[in-house]
């Protein structure tokens, strides 16, 4: 059996559709079904069903709260949960698949240089902060881990940046996006079907960085999604964007090598077919 926490998130709900093809059997579980931060419920979940997998999409994600008012939950969902859910799996002899960010990188990357899985971590926000102490966690409590360090994630579930852009163009006709950070952005589509393969193909265990193909600022990414559409798109810098207003310091560049994802045998398609294909599928919807 397969246990999937966080399964109602954007990741979460794409993971779930696809497992639910493949017919494996699987337990979706979110907040109101197993709350990760209450261990004798992670315990009691694993003692009852001993998943042999176990694939970690639940996470506290408001990047900016987490600074302030979400500083806590922040810390008890990332870094108390995630230590939940590590010591379950070791203690049942499972596999576990855990998903990180490019936030745990300070983005001082030289031009044309790119994160690889071993490099040196160095957050700047209170988010990053509890992933990389999870990843460690992580690290040193499962013998059979998987992280995955993922970037910028969109997809048909759950708000992302792509339907946030859909939506201000409906009722703008100028928008400011930032252009002076850049990375990679990942379709849930890409990363769910990586997390998957991952496990069909024994991949080696350690970490691993999956994005889509291809760089990007967020105004290029905000171009590209509205490039058919009635608004103009302007760059301006995050200290422009921000202004006074309270908010996570983010990475200039975290663009992560994907040379480990794809000696696996994974193919992974560039962000803007991706994009394309997103768009696509939430239209149709
Ligand atoms: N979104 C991004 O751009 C991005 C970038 C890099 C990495 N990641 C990582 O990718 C993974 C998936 O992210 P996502 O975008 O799918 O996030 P998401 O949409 O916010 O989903 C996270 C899920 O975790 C659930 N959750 C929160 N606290 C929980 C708890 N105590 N017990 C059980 N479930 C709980 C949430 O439920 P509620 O909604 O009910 O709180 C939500 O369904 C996370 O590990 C995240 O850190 C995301």
């Amino acid at each position: 059996m397969i246990l999937v926490t966080g399964a109602n998130g954007q990741l979460g709900r794409e993971l779930v559709e696809k497992l639910e093809k493949t017919g494996m059997k699987y337990i979706a579980t979110d907040y109101d079904t197993l709350d990760i931060t209450d261990e004798d419920a992670v315990f009691n979940f694993f003692e009852n069903h001993k998943p042999i997998l176990t694939f970690h999409c639940a996470a506290y994600t408001a990047v900016d709260k987490a600074e302030d008012e979400g500083k806590e939950d922040d810390y008890l969902v990332n870094v108390v949960g995630t230590k939940n859910i590590a010591r379950a799996v070791q203690k049942n002899y499972g596999t576990l698949v855990f998903i990180s960010t490019d936030y745990v990188f300070d983005g001082e990357l030289p031009e044309g240089e790119e994160y690889t899985p071993t490099a040196l971590t160095n957050p700047l926000s209170e988010y990053g902060r509890t992933k990389a102490e999870a990843e460690k966690m992580v690290e040193t409590t499962v013998s059979n881990y998987y992280i995955i360090r993922t970037s910028w994630v969109f997809g048909q579930y759950g708000k992302n940046f792509v339907k946030t852009m859909l939506n201000l163009a409906s009722t703008r006709d100028e928008l400011t996006v930032v252009a002076d950070e850049i990375g990679r952005p990942t379709w849930t589509d890409t990363l769910a079907d990586f997390m998957i393969h991952l496990i069909r193909v024994r991949a080696p265990h350690g970490v691993y960085h999956l994005s889509n193909e291809g760089i990007a600022s967020w105004y290029d990414f905000a171009a590209y999604i509205l490039e058919d559409k009635d608004v103009t798109v302007s760059p301006v810098t995050a200290e422009e964007f921000y202004g006074d207003r309270p908010h996570a310091v983010r990475p200039k560049r975290s663009v992560m090598d994907l040379t480990k994802a794809k000696e696996t045998g994974f193919k992974i398609p560039n962000w803007k077919r991706a994009t394309t294909e997103m768009i696509k599928q939430i239209e149709i919807d």
